[in-house]
């Protein structure tokens, strides 16, 4: 919880300089990484709605209650819990984010960054001094299976709040056609479609992992018939032909340069002419990233890119850079819009010239 500074402290820390402001971030570094332990321990969603002391907390969620007292104590430092006669309570953020089971909970999201902060940022240098990435995000999650159905769960929440919009922006003919979801994972996105066209059929292509979360939505859709789910990796293999709609949804952001020319080359070749390719992603120089009142946004889309080319080798682009992938590879200049709900991101669909050769 971003700390709000008494005036003094505030004069010291920004204009005096008296004390350093990155003790500010040494603070906000130690509250998130309680937060991580606090939400691993069940606390949040122990506490839920009630108020508890210790003693109580550390029966419940099986800790030993002296050295709970000082992770809840810098929970309540922090603002994430209130303490009133020894007893603590989710503060109304902790409370409406960071519980299991509540809609849009923010935990999965927490979840992973403690991953990507307090594991694999370990050796951020590295990859500073070498221009390479040391870390192998992917590689990771083939090992971490919890984490790997975590990251799909967040992403999915993620799509099913967005894909109304995104279905109402990409063109599909009106006989429906088939999709391809290129690393679509949970496959959300080609429900969705198949919800809204009726005569639209999907393939999902993914690592093994990813397609666990996909199968599950798919049965709990019905849609067992038009959703297909393969196992396929996209940056090596070809990706077939035929289709009419093809969907790369935060997929150019993971890749290097040349992967992205491979990758959108053999989209291109997947597509009949006159197929459109539609990506989704978040950009440098757009939307809330130049908007002054939007701060944190900025700052996030910062972060997100370094951990991207730490872990992947990927950056956040520019829009000049995604529509230069996309002419390089034979796409007509593409038609951009921003997400109305999530104006961080934006798509930009493109059309296969319909003289190219299928
Ligand atoms: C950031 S997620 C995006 C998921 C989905 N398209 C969305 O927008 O919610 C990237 C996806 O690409 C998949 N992926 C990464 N590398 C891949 C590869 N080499 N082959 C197949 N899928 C891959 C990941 O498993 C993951 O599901």
């Amino acid at each position: 919880m971003p700390f709000s500074l008494g005036p003094e402290e505030t004069r010291a820390y920004m204009s005096t300089l008296d004390a350093p402001a990155a003790q500010l971030d040494l603070l906000a570094a130690v509250a998130f990484r309680a937060v991580g332990a606090a939400a691993r321990l069940g606390v949040f969603t122990e506490l839920g709605e009630r108020e508890r002391t210790a003693g109580e907390l550390a029966a419940g969620i099986g800790a030993d209650e002296h050295a709970l007292r000082l992770l809840l104590e810098v929970l309540v430092s922090s603002g994430y819990l209130t303490r009133t006669d020894g007893r603590y309570a989710c503060a109304p953020s902790t409370r409406k984010w960071l519980r299991e089971g509540v809609a849009g909970s923010f935990l999965p999201t927490v979840s992973l960054w403690q991953h990507l902060l307090f594991e694999l940022w370990d050796d951020l240098e590295d990859t500073v001094r070498a221009g390479r990435p040391a870390a192998d995000f992917y590689g990771w999650l083939e090992d971490h299976p919890g984490p790997a159905a975590q990251f799909q769960r967040m992403l999915g929440t993620l799509a099913s709040w967005l894909s109304g919009e995104v279905t109402e922006l990409v063109p599909v003919p009106e006989r429906g056609g088939r999709l391809l979801d290129v690393g679509g994972g949970h496959a959300r996105y080609s429900i969705a479609f198949c919800e809204r066209h009726p005569g639209l059929r999907a393939r999902v292509l993914d690592l093994p992992a990813a397609l666990a979360a996909g199968k599950e939505a798919v049965e709990a859709a019905g849609l067992g018939e038009r959703v297909c789910l393969h196992a396929h990796d996209i940056l090596a293999d070809d990706l077939g032909s035929g289709y009419d709609v093809a969907l790369l949804f935060n997929i150019v952001h993971g890749n290097r340069p040349e992967q992205n020319a491979a990758l959108l080359a053999a989209v291109h070749r997947a597509l009949r002419p006159g197929g459109v390719v539609a990506v989704l992603e978040q950009l440098t120089d757009a939307g809330s990233s130049t908007d002054p009142d939007a701060v944190a946004d900025e700052a996030m889309i910062r972060a997100f890119s370094l951990n991207l080319f730490h872990t992947q080798g990927g950056r956040i682009h520019d829009r000049a850079g995604i529509d230069a992938m996309l002419t390089g590879a034979g796409f007509r200049q593409p038609e951009w819009s921003t997400l109305r709900k999530l104006p961080t991101d934006h798509l930009a669909v493109a059309r296969k010239p319909a003289g190219d050769a299928p």
